[in-house]
């Protein structure tokens, strides 16, 4: 299959980084509304920068939408005549893109950064009516950058604020953790970083076997250094800010 994207940024970077890596499309091709971002990223995972979305069109089985919503109605104007698309687009419902690609068949995921080392989350929906083989297609290609969970559209806000904004949360815990070690324990900010940074992946292995509140017990034992961090974090009122965040970015996402 030859997968366009329409958008050559931040996630349209992480997915075909993934694919190069092993298991991607026949051909992957590019264009951006900055062509030099197209012709980089086709650089370097060996794709094809174009440079025009009639050619993308002409070119491709599967247009891949990697704008930003807003973009929607202009990108799809100039990109019309697309046979398969498939959107990124957050916040932005199957039957939008339907509307604005009239004929097409309708694809819909939501991604998340670790695609670009193929252990990313994907939800998947897919408008009724598309053919079973191009979808068996699509998703097959998916599973080289993760998890794919199908999902009914309707939750797709929900796992967007859950498994696609999250990478920034972790990112700022570990931020936050390694400067809290540099400025308290005076340790190197490079090891601190490392330190941090493995226990991290390391913890995510072993939560696939272990509840959360279990793996949270096997560490703090009472009267403990870990059980009066906990406290402190809980004190600080770390569980209302992470529901906070969840429920501010659904208020975006549904204004
Ligand atoms: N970043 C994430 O982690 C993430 C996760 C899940 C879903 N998404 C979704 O992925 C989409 C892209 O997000 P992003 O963070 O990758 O944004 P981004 O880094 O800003 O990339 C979007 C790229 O598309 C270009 N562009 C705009 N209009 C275009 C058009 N008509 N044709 C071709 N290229 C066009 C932009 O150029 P200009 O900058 O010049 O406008 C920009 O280079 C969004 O819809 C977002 O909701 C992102």
């Amino acid at each position: 299959m030859k997968v366009g994207f329409a958008g050559a940024g931040n996630m349209v970077g992480a997915i075909a980084r993934g694919w190069a890596a092993g298991g991607g499309p026949e051909q992957m091709l590019f264009i951006d509304a900055v062509p030099d971002r197209a012709r980089a990223l086709a650089d370097e995972v060996g794709g094809e920068a174009l440079e025009t979305p009639a050619e993308l069109v002409e070119a491709s089985d599967l247009v891949v939408l990697g704008f930003k919503p807003n973009d929607l109605d202009d990108a799809a104007a100039g990109l019309s005549g697309a046979g398969a698309v498939l959107s990124m687009l957050g916040a932005t419902p199957l039957s939008r893109i339907a509307e604005a690609f009239p004929g097409a068949a309708a694809m819909r995921i939501m991604p998340n950064q670790p695609v670009a080392v193929r252990r990313g989350v994907v939800c998947l929906s897919v408008a009724d009516g598309v053919d079973g083989g191009l979808r068996d297609e699509v998703k097959t290609l998916l599973e080289k950058l993760g998890t794919v969970v199908e999902l009914d559209e309707e939750l797709i806000d929900g796992a967007t604020a859950i498994m696609s904004c999250s990478p920034a949360y972790f990112a700022l815990v570990a931020e936050a953790l390694a400067d809290a070690g540099i400025a308290q324990a005076e340790l190197e900010p490079e090891l601190a970083q490392r330190m941090v940074r493995e226990t991290m992946a390391g913890t995510a292995e072993l939560l696939a076997g272990v509840e959360p509140a279990e793996l949270r017990r096997m560490v703090a034992s009472p009267g403990g250094s870990t059980e009066v961090g906990l406290e402190a974090l809980e004190r600080a009122g770390v569980a209302e800010a992470f529901a906070d965040a969840v429920k501010a970015s659904l208020a975006r996402m549904r204004p």
